[in-house]
């Protein structure tokens, strides 16, 4: 299959590379080093050992955003900024990292205590002040401004001092992962500690090439751990990183289901309490098997449907019910879809081996057989409209194998007429309030073509 790919294998598209230490601090003892201070007035740094690190002329400094931005040649960064070779476009890109102030390396981690010390938005001002340093001419301007500023915060040369002890090093997302997963699977770790490292592990997941690194790390084992925990936080965090990871990423959904987490997941949802639990768990197996008939094949045969419909009768508020519902029709629809494709697209080997694929997935029988054809119209009994339309939208892609049982279902009838009078009554106060085709016309469509097809 295409997808078997090395886990590692996208790790190294973005190769991560230590910030450049240009306008950094540098050493344990030597001072900051920041371009000389032209008019040597500002902040008794004329005492201070001050050096002139580049050519003044030359040097812009980028100030990093939460969003990654090119860098031209001869633009510097702050130290402690996330810079990484792009080797697609060849270019460097550079943004703050909401860790910033959280890592050191290694060898400084004895120096955490003063991380208390100089907070973010010391850090920001005094990243500005730098650049200010560095752009004399700028500076005039914004004196005034930041004179009124400077008043709130800590005088610039201490702060040099503090960040000078801490000697911020850059840290990769590989790193960084490498780190939080020693510290998630390190025996001393609190569930404080884990749990906000599944939270940062959620937030660096998103990109591709992280979520295969994380596995290429072992870290999926983890996570999978972590499922299986009997602390509900943990459960939790967990399915939310792991749903994170598999979404919109094959080569993470491969490992995911040969490690075991489909069914780490099944066992989870037929077992865990919470309706907060069973949610996230939904989400990720709802991630692991979206156009992905191999893991659906999977879930069918590891009674997956059976599991769904324990909890889709438990399930009073509706909100189970409904994402359930919703995860059905994306498979029915998702499997149409490669069918009907093969109708107007010239066929090449890889779709043929699509359809195949999804030829082995028998969801039409399967949800026949347990019971859904009846389940599905139970949610219309719901309150929500938008809980009704999910199900209408589900009843009619399910309507070519469970037409038999609709026409039986007396209280199906009963619904589709009551809701039927119901939503025609609301278009026609959309209508006086001149909103026409709006959303409860179109429930009304939908209604309609659920009872023509019922004929
Ligand atoms: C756990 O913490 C103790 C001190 O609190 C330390 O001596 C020990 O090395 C730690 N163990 C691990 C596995 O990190
Ligand atoms: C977690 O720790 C165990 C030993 O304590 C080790 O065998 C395993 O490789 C570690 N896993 C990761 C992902 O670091
Ligand atoms: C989770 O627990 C089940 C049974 O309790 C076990 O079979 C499975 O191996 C466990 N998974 C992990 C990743 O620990």
């Amino acid at each position: 299959m295409q997808l078997m790919t090395s886990c590692a294998a996208g790790a190294a598209l973005l190769l991560l590379l230590h910030c450049c230490q240009i306008a950094s601090i540098v050493g344990h003892e030597s001072a900051l080093t920041v371009v000389k201070n032209p008019d040597g007035r500002e902040g008794g740094g004329a005492d201070e050992e001050t050096e002139v690190a580049v050519d003044e002329e030359d040097l812009e400094v980028v100030q990093p955003t939460e969003d990654w931005q090119t860098l031209k040649p001869g633009q510097a960064v702050p130290a402690g900024s996330h810079v990484r070779l792009n080797l697609q476009t060849g270019q460097r890109e550079v943004r703050i990292g909401k860790e910033q102030l959280k890592y050191w390396t290694q060898e400084h981690r004895e120096t955490e205590e003063i991380q208390s010390t100089i907070s973010p938005d010391d850090l920001k001002w005094a990243m500005k002040k730098m650049k200010e340093e560095l752009n004399p001419v700028r500076k005039e301007t914004d004196r005034q401004l930041t004179d009124s500023v400077a008043s709130k915060y800590r005088p610039l040369d201490e702060l040099k001092r503090d960040l000078a002890q801490l000697d911020l090093l850059v840290e990769t997302d590989v790193q960084i992962m490498k780190r939080l997963l020693d510290q998630f699977n390190s025996s001393n770790s609190t569930t404080e500690q884990r749990l906000s490292i599944l939270l940062e592990l959620e937030y660096l997941v998103h990109q591709v090439d992280n979520a295969q690194t994380l596995c290429s790390m072992g870290g999926l084992q983890l996570i999978l751990e972590g499922l299986n925990s009997t602390d509900i936080r943990l459960q939790e965090s967990s399915a939310f990183v792991l749903g994170s990871a598999v979404s919109s990423n094959p080569v993470v959904q491969v490992k995911a289901v040969e490690s075991g987490a489909l069914q780490t997941l099944l066992t989870v949802l037929a077992t865990a309490q919470p309706l907060r639990v069973k949610k996230k768990v939904l989400f990720a197996v709802a991630a692991l098997l979206r156009n992905f008939p191999y893991s659906q094949r999977h879930f069918l045969s590891h009674g997956g449907l059976q599991v769904l419909s324990e909890l889709f009768k438990a399930d009073g508020g509706g909100v189970l019910r409904t994402r359930i519902v919703t995860m059905l029709y994306d498979m029915i629809s998702e499997k149409e879809l490669i069918s009907q494709a093969g109708l107007d697209l010239v066929l090449d080997a890889s779709h043929e081996e699509r359809v195949h694929q999804y030829s082995q997935v028998s969801l039409q029988g399967e949800l026949l057989e347990k019971g859904w054809c009846s389940l599905v119209p139970q949610l219309l009994e719901s309150t929500e409209h938008d809980y009704r339309e999910k199900a209408l939208r589900a009843l009619l892609a399910m309507a070519p194998m469970c037409l038999d049982q609709y026409r039986l279902d007396s209280s199906l009838l009963g619904s589709l007429l009551s809701l039927r009078d119901q939503y025609q009554e609301m278009v026609q106060s959309e209508m006086i309030v001149g909103e026409e085709n709006g959303y409860f016309a179109e429930i009304v469509e939908l209604i309609h073509a659920l009872q023509f097809k019922m004929k």
